[in-house]
Protein backbone atom coordinates (compact mmCIF):
# COMPACT_ATOMS: atom_id res chain seq x y z
CA UNK A 1 0.00 0.00 0.00
CA UNK A 2 1.68 3.33 -1.17
CA UNK A 3 0.00 5.95 1.29
CA UNK A 4 0.65 10.08 0.97
CA UNK A 5 0.15 11.90 4.67
CA UNK A 6 -0.69 15.20 3.95
CA UNK A 7 -1.01 17.99 6.22
CA UNK A 8 0.26 21.72 7.71
CA UNK A 9 3.39 21.39 9.84
CA UNK A 10 2.36 20.08 13.28
CA UNK A 11 -0.69 18.63 12.16
CA UNK A 12 0.91 15.04 13.00
CA UNK A 13 1.93 13.28 10.02
CA UNK A 14 5.33 12.19 11.53
CA UNK A 15 3.17 11.11 14.81
CA UNK A 16 0.49 9.07 13.20
CA UNK A 17 3.17 7.62 10.62
CA UNK A 18 5.46 6.17 13.36
CA UNK A 19 2.27 4.04 14.46
CA UNK A 20 1.00 3.53 11.05
CA UNK A 21 4.42 1.99 10.04
CA UNK A 22 4.84 -0.06 13.04
CA UNK A 23 1.13 -1.59 12.38
CA UNK A 24 0.71 -2.40 8.67
CA UNK A 25 4.80 -3.02 8.83
CA UNK A 26 5.53 -0.76 5.71
CA UNK A 27 8.59 2.01 5.73
CA UNK A 28 7.59 5.51 7.22
CA UNK A 29 9.77 7.54 4.47
CA UNK A 30 9.81 11.09 5.81
CA UNK A 31 11.81 13.62 3.42
CA UNK A 32 11.99 15.87 6.56
CA UNK A 33 13.74 13.32 8.38
CA UNK A 34 16.04 12.31 5.51
CA UNK A 35 17.62 15.90 5.04
CA UNK A 36 18.02 16.26 8.98
CA UNK A 37 20.21 13.02 8.55
CA UNK A 38 22.09 14.68 5.45
CA UNK A 39 22.41 17.93 7.82
CA UNK A 40 23.61 16.19 10.77
CA UNK A 41 26.37 14.06 8.88
CA UNK A 42 27.03 16.98 6.49
CA UNK A 43 26.55 15.63 3.12
CA UNK A 44 26.46 17.82 0.33
CA UNK A 45 22.53 17.36 -0.05
CA UNK A 46 22.41 18.48 3.85
CA UNK A 47 24.63 21.41 3.20
CA UNK A 48 22.14 22.54 0.13
CA UNK A 49 19.19 22.01 2.83
CA UNK A 50 19.73 23.38 5.53
CA UNK A 51 19.83 26.71 3.45
CA UNK A 52 16.62 26.43 3.32
CA UNK A 53 15.03 24.49 6.15
CA UNK A 54 16.37 27.17 8.63
CA UNK A 55 14.99 29.78 6.92
CA UNK A 56 11.57 27.89 6.87
CA UNK A 57 11.21 27.15 3.24
CA UNK A 58 10.98 24.25 1.17
CA UNK A 59 14.20 22.50 -0.61
CA UNK A 60 14.49 22.68 -4.30
CA UNK A 61 11.98 20.20 -5.77
CA UNK A 62 15.01 18.85 -8.02
CA UNK A 63 16.95 18.15 -4.82
CA UNK A 64 13.83 16.38 -2.87
CA UNK A 65 13.02 14.69 -5.76
CA UNK A 66 16.15 13.31 -6.04
CA UNK A 67 15.97 11.94 -3.08
CA UNK A 68 12.97 10.26 -2.80
CA UNK A 69 13.41 8.83 -5.80
CA UNK A 70 16.35 7.17 -4.40
CA UNK A 71 14.41 6.34 -1.46
CA UNK A 72 11.64 4.45 -3.44
CA UNK A 73 13.88 1.87 -5.17
CA UNK A 74 15.27 0.18 -1.99
CA UNK A 75 14.30 -3.46 -1.15
CA UNK A 76 11.87 -2.09 1.91
CA UNK A 77 9.67 -0.92 -0.17
CA UNK A 78 8.59 -3.31 -2.71
CA UNK A 79 5.37 -3.88 -0.19
CA UNK A 80 4.65 -0.03 0.14
CA UNK A 81 5.23 3.02 1.91
CA UNK A 82 4.29 6.06 4.27
CA UNK A 83 5.04 8.94 2.94
CA UNK A 84 5.37 11.94 5.28
CA UNK A 85 5.91 15.70 3.84
CA UNK A 86 6.06 14.37 0.58
CA UNK A 87 5.02 15.46 -1.98
CA UNK A 88 4.65 18.88 -0.90
CA UNK A 89 4.37 20.81 -4.57
CA UNK A 90 2.55 20.49 -7.23
CA UNK A 91 5.91 19.66 -9.52
CA UNK A 92 6.31 17.31 -6.85
CA UNK A 93 3.04 15.63 -7.11
CA UNK A 94 3.19 15.52 -10.55
CA UNK A 95 6.56 13.76 -10.85
CA UNK A 96 5.36 11.39 -8.60
CA UNK A 97 2.83 10.03 -10.19
CA UNK A 98 5.16 9.54 -13.15
CA UNK A 99 6.85 7.10 -11.12
CA UNK A 100 4.52 5.23 -9.03
CA UNK A 101 0.50 5.16 -8.50
CA UNK A 102 -0.50 5.72 -4.83
CA UNK A 103 -2.96 4.30 -3.22
CA UNK A 104 -4.57 7.41 -0.96
CA UNK A 105 -3.71 10.86 0.65
CA UNK A 106 -4.92 11.01 4.14
CA UNK A 107 -5.03 14.44 4.78
CA UNK A 108 -4.89 15.25 8.41
CA UNK A 109 -6.63 18.76 8.48
CA UNK A 110 -6.58 20.88 11.20
CA UNK A 111 -7.35 24.16 12.84
CA UNK A 112 -3.61 25.86 12.46
CA UNK A 113 -4.30 27.78 15.61
CA UNK A 114 -3.48 25.51 17.75
CA UNK A 115 -0.04 24.31 15.27
CA UNK A 116 2.34 27.03 16.75
CA UNK A 117 1.86 25.84 20.17
CA UNK A 118 2.51 22.58 19.39
CA UNK A 119 5.46 22.71 17.46
CA UNK A 120 7.49 25.53 19.67
CA UNK A 121 6.36 22.83 22.79
CA UNK A 122 7.73 19.72 20.34
CA UNK A 123 10.49 17.38 22.02
CA UNK A 124 12.38 14.71 19.34
CA UNK A 125 14.38 12.03 20.19
CA UNK A 126 17.75 11.67 18.14
CA UNK A 127 17.90 7.78 18.57
CA UNK A 128 14.80 5.69 18.87
CA UNK A 129 12.80 9.19 16.10
CA UNK A 130 10.03 9.49 19.20
CA UNK A 131 8.20 12.87 19.08
CA UNK A 132 6.30 14.44 22.14
CA UNK A 133 5.22 17.60 23.99
CA UNK A 134 6.54 19.37 26.81
CA UNK A 135 3.01 19.36 29.11
CA UNK A 136 3.23 15.90 28.56
CA UNK A 137 7.12 15.02 29.85
CA UNK A 138 8.41 15.20 33.02
CA UNK A 139 12.14 15.52 31.94
CA UNK A 140 14.54 16.11 29.19
CA UNK A 141 14.66 11.84 28.31
CA UNK A 142 12.99 10.19 26.10
CA UNK A 143 10.21 8.05 27.43
CA UNK A 144 10.70 5.11 25.63
CA UNK A 145 14.82 4.78 24.78
CA UNK A 146 16.11 7.60 27.78
CA UNK A 147 18.09 9.39 25.56
CA UNK A 148 18.02 13.42 25.79
CA UNK A 149 15.47 14.72 23.89
CA UNK A 150 16.34 17.67 21.48
CA UNK A 151 14.73 20.65 20.07
CA UNK A 152 14.03 20.77 15.83
CA UNK A 153 16.07 24.33 14.69
CA UNK A 154 13.43 24.86 12.73
CA UNK A 155 11.08 24.56 15.77
CA UNK A 156 10.70 28.23 16.77
CA UNK A 157 8.03 30.82 16.42
CA UNK A 158 9.22 33.16 13.37
CA UNK A 159 10.35 30.03 11.67
CA UNK A 160 6.78 28.27 12.41
CA UNK A 161 4.66 31.62 11.09
CA UNK A 162 7.07 31.11 7.76
CA UNK A 163 6.48 27.38 7.24
CA UNK A 164 2.42 28.22 7.78
CA UNK A 165 2.84 30.42 5.05
CA UNK A 166 4.92 28.25 2.17
CA UNK A 167 2.40 25.41 3.83
CA UNK A 168 -0.83 27.52 2.28
CA UNK A 169 0.65 29.14 -0.28
CA UNK A 170 2.47 25.90 -2.19
CA UNK A 171 0.94 22.63 -0.34
CA UNK A 172 -2.17 22.87 0.45
CA UNK A 173 -3.07 22.96 -2.96
CA UNK A 174 -2.39 19.86 -3.39
CA UNK A 175 -5.76 18.55 -1.45
CA UNK A 176 -7.76 19.71 -3.99
CA UNK A 177 -5.33 17.73 -6.53
CA UNK A 178 -5.47 14.88 -4.84
CA UNK A 179 -8.78 15.48 -4.35
CA UNK A 180 -9.50 15.67 -8.07
CA UNK A 181 -7.57 12.28 -8.74
CA UNK A 182 -10.08 10.60 -6.73
CA UNK A 183 -7.54 9.86 -4.11
CA UNK A 184 -8.22 12.06 -0.61
CA UNK A 185 -9.26 11.03 2.30
CA UNK A 186 -9.63 13.74 5.23
CA UNK A 187 -9.20 13.06 8.55
CA UNK A 188 -9.96 14.70 11.38
CA UNK A 189 -6.48 16.16 13.07
CA UNK A 190 -8.26 18.17 15.94
CA UNK A 191 -8.35 14.60 18.32
CA UNK A 192 -6.15 13.05 20.55
CA UNK A 193 -3.42 10.82 19.01
CA UNK A 194 -5.51 7.42 19.46
CA UNK A 195 -8.70 8.82 17.43
CA UNK A 196 -6.68 10.00 14.78
CA UNK A 197 -4.88 6.83 14.32
CA UNK A 198 -7.71 4.54 13.79
CA UNK A 199 -9.53 6.78 11.70
CA UNK A 200 -6.44 6.27 9.37
CA UNK A 201 -5.80 2.47 10.11
CA UNK A 202 -9.59 1.75 9.37
CA UNK A 203 -9.26 3.32 6.12
CA UNK A 204 -5.66 2.16 5.14
CA UNK A 205 -7.38 -1.85 6.05
CA UNK A 206 -10.46 -0.77 3.98
P1 LIG B 1 9.17 18.13 7.99
O1 LIG B 1 10.11 17.46 8.88
O2 LIG B 1 8.32 17.32 7.11
O3 LIG B 1 8.30 19.13 8.87
P2 LIG B 1 6.79 19.69 8.71
O4 LIG B 1 6.00 19.36 7.53
O5 LIG B 1 6.94 21.13 9.02
O6 LIG B 1 6.01 18.88 9.72
P3 LIG B 1 6.43 18.56 11.14
O7 LIG B 1 7.38 17.42 11.18
O8 LIG B 1 6.85 19.81 11.83
O9 LIG B 1 5.00 18.16 11.76
P4 LIG B 1 4.25 16.77 11.78
O10 LIG B 1 2.99 16.92 11.00
O11 LIG B 1 5.14 15.63 11.46
O12 LIG B 1 3.84 16.75 13.32
P5 LIG B 1 4.31 15.80 14.52
O13 LIG B 1 3.70 14.45 14.37
O14 LIG B 1 5.76 15.88 14.74
O15 LIG B 1 9.97 19.18 7.06
C1 LIG B 1 10.92 20.06 7.63
C2 LIG B 1 11.51 20.93 6.54
O16 LIG B 1 12.21 20.09 5.58
C3 LIG B 1 10.52 21.72 5.70
O17 LIG B 1 10.19 22.96 6.31
C4 LIG B 1 11.30 21.91 4.39
O18 LIG B 1 12.26 22.93 4.51
C5 LIG B 1 12.05 20.58 4.25
N1 LIG B 1 11.27 19.61 3.47
C6 LIG B 1 10.76 18.43 3.93
N2 LIG B 1 10.09 17.79 2.95
C7 LIG B 1 10.18 18.57 1.85
C8 LIG B 1 9.66 18.47 0.53
N3 LIG B 1 8.90 17.42 0.14
N4 LIG B 1 9.94 19.47 -0.35
C9 LIG B 1 10.71 20.53 0.01
N5 LIG B 1 11.21 20.70 1.27
C10 LIG B 1 10.94 19.73 2.17
O19 LIG B 1 3.54 16.52 15.74
C11 LIG B 1 3.85 17.85 16.14
C12 LIG B 1 3.62 18.02 17.65
O20 LIG B 1 2.25 17.83 17.96
C13 LIG B 1 4.37 17.02 18.54
O21 LIG B 1 4.76 17.63 19.73
C14 LIG B 1 3.34 15.92 18.79
O22 LIG B 1 3.59 15.23 20.00
C15 LIG B 1 2.05 16.74 18.84
N6 LIG B 1 0.88 16.00 18.33
C16 LIG B 1 0.80 15.22 17.21
N7 LIG B 1 -0.44 14.75 17.03
C17 LIG B 1 -1.19 15.25 18.07
C18 LIG B 1 -2.56 15.14 18.44
N8 LIG B 1 -3.45 14.42 17.71
N9 LIG B 1 -2.98 15.82 19.53
C19 LIG B 1 -2.11 16.54 20.28
N10 LIG B 1 -0.80 16.69 19.99
C20 LIG B 1 -0.34 16.04 18.89
MG1 LIG C 1 7.18 15.46 10.90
Amino acid sequence: MKVILLGAPGAGKGTQAIKLSRELNIPHISTGDIFRENIKEGTPVGVRAKEFIDKGMLVPDEITLEIVAERLKKDDCTNGYLLDGFPRTLPQAQALAELVEIDVALNIDIDQSILKERLCGRRCCPECGGTYHVKHLTGDACPVCGAKLIIRKDDNVETVTKRLEVYNAQTAPLISYYESCGKLFNVDGNRDVEEVFKTCLDRLKE
